[in-house]
């Protein structure tokens, strides 16, 4: 069988440094195609020569037997090649409608026609999304869900799908999962980019590897298991702590740092009250979309106060209400976004700067005035302890791939010392040992003393690291567990009845 596309020795390097090198990657008709490896192996970079975003240093592009240059996104949609990014590319200011629209001049001046077409769209796919919503009024999930219907639209032979799933909820993965098994009878080839290795597993005929760039391996799906496909990632043999299956103590409760008593906003968040721990882990665990999120940002100062309705909020028992996010960071409350294109950093400038800004907010730098050598010394310190993969530190943000991005993200927040930490799905695009590196991280600073909340949706996550879980369900806290009695029918359970 001709593949539909295929890249031969294909190469990308920056600067010299190799993205992807020699990879030789095809994708036969309706395949649904898995590529995996860690943080910054290179999927994004292959994919995205393929997609016409990125120009390939060296190698040669067939499509369906003729060579072809990608000269644009553009350029490969026209040939029938779309992708969805990791990071969105939507335009916020537009509706979802005028988002999945955006190329169609002809529809773009009537807008009640492009409604009612979005509307009818967006059902057939079974995503419960509003098209004349504005894009920036949606969360990550919904957002990725236009992303979707946008590819969708354009009719594509070949789909690439970077990381779709990790901002869906289950229902929402679902959806996806039917709609490729739909576009795949229809002939459309995809190509499926993941850090779920099940998912891989579940939906895929073919897994290719990479690692550093390279091409570890490509083979029928049935030929590999979770075991074979980490192994080949890392290159190493399984490690417990990689598994999280190692015993562990449950910590006691230190002083209360964080209580918030019947909070609500709008109806997202609705009168909720908990309390957060010095020298512990909170989890909060809940599908996405329970308001979660919503509550963290009131408690940091990261939500408009218009929106904030009512409740209290207190520190050390003094109660406290932030309505921008640095006078929080200065009474050492500090959230870690799960936004982090649009809240996270500052994407243009380098780790090393993104990072001492972050000391410079929380005051915990030596001098007061900028000081070079110690940008430097803070940039080492954290990139090691969280395995930042990069050219060097003075890489841009936005140069590193995704999950890497993630870290720095984290290690910003890590830098300013908090007492009150608020992660928000810290292991969003994040890899499996990388994972667990975050995972020890977060369990080193509740043994430091920190009190620490983490919202997730994952629920082995939650299982492994918490020491407290609250159950959230549409706005409230339904159920309080301990971690040591809690399990995942339980939380399950409780998430969702
Ligand atoms: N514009 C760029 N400039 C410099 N280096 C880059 C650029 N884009 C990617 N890289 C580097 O290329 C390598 C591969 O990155 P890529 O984004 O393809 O990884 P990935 O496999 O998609 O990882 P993740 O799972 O974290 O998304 C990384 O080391 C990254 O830092
Ligand atoms: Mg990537």
């Amino acid at each position: 069988m001709t593949p539909l596309i295929e890249l031969r020795d294909g190469t990308k390097s920056y600067r010299g440094v190799h993205a992807v090198k020699d990879v030789n990657f095809d994708l036969l008709p309706g395949e649904v195609h898995a590529l995996l490896g860690e943080n910054g192996a290179g999927k994004s970079t292959l994919t995205k020569m393929i997609a016409g975003v990125v120009d390939p240093t060296a190698g040669e592009i067939y499509l369906e037997g003729k060579r072809v240059e990608m000269r644009s996104p553009a350029d490969a949609l026209s040939r029938g090649i779309a992708m969805v990014y990791q990071e969105t590319s939507l335009v916020p200011s537009l509706s979802v409608a005028q988002n999945i629209y955006l190329t169609d001049q002809q529809h773009f001046h009537r807008l009640r026609g492009l409604y009612i077409a979005g509307q009818q769209f967006l059902q057939s796919l079974n995503f419960n999304v509003d098209p004349t919503a504005l894009v920036q009024s949606l969360g990550a999930g919904q957002k990725q869900m236009v992303e979707i219907a946008r590819a969708v639209h354009h009719q594509a032979k070949v789909i690439i799908f970077d990381e779709p799933t990790a901002t869906l909820t289950p229902e929402e993965k679902h959806q996806f999962f039917s709609l490729v098994k739909r576009l795949r009878l229809r002939g459309v080839s995809i190509v499926f980019i993941s850090h779920a290795l099940e998912e891989a597993l579940a939906i895929s005929d073919r897994i290719t590897i990479l690692r550093d760039g390279e091409l570890v391996l490509t083979a029928p799906t049935a030929e590999l298991d979770r075991e074979k496909i980490v192994q080949a990632m890392v290159g190493r043999a399984l490690t417990e702590e990689l598994y999280g299956t190692a015993e562990r103590d449950i910590r006691k409760p230190g002083k209360k740092i964080l209580s918030v008593q019947n909070l609500s906003m709008n109806n997202i968040v609705r009168n909720t009250s908990f309390s957060v721990f010095a020298g512990q882990v909170t989890g909060m665990f809940g599908l996405i979309g329970s308001g979660r999120t919503e509550a963290a940002k009131i408690i940091a100062g990261v939500d408009k106060r218009d929106f904030f309705h009512g409740g209290q909020i207190r520190l050390d028992g003094q109660p406290v209400r932030y309505r921008v996010p640095r006078p929080a960071v200065k009474d050492g409350i500090i959230y870690v976004t799960e936004d982090r294109k649009q809240e996270g950093f500052f994407e243009t400038m380098s780790i090393s700067e993104n990072l001492y800004m972050g000391a410079l907010a929380g005051g915990v730098t030596k001098s007061k005035t900028v000081n070079m050598r110690e940008m430097k010394e803070i940039a080492q310190t954290w990139t090691e302890a969280l395995s930042v993969r990069a050219i060097n530190n003075d890489a841009r943000v936005i140069e590193l791939s995704g999950g890497n991005q993630q870290k720095v993200v984290i290690a910003k927040a890590l830098v300013q010392k908090p007492r009150l930490i608020i992660f928000d799905e810290p292991t969003r695009g994040v890899d499996v040992g990388a994972i667990a590196e975050i995972h020890q991280l977060i369990h080193q600073l509740a043994e430091d003393g920190v009190a620490v909340l983490m919202i997730s949706s994952y629920l082995p996550e939650v299982m492994k690291i918490s020491d407290r879980i609250l159950v959230c369900r549409q706005g409230r806290i339904v159920e309080e567990l301990d971690g040591s009695e809690a399990d995942e029918a339980m939380i399950m359970y409780a998430a969702v009845h």
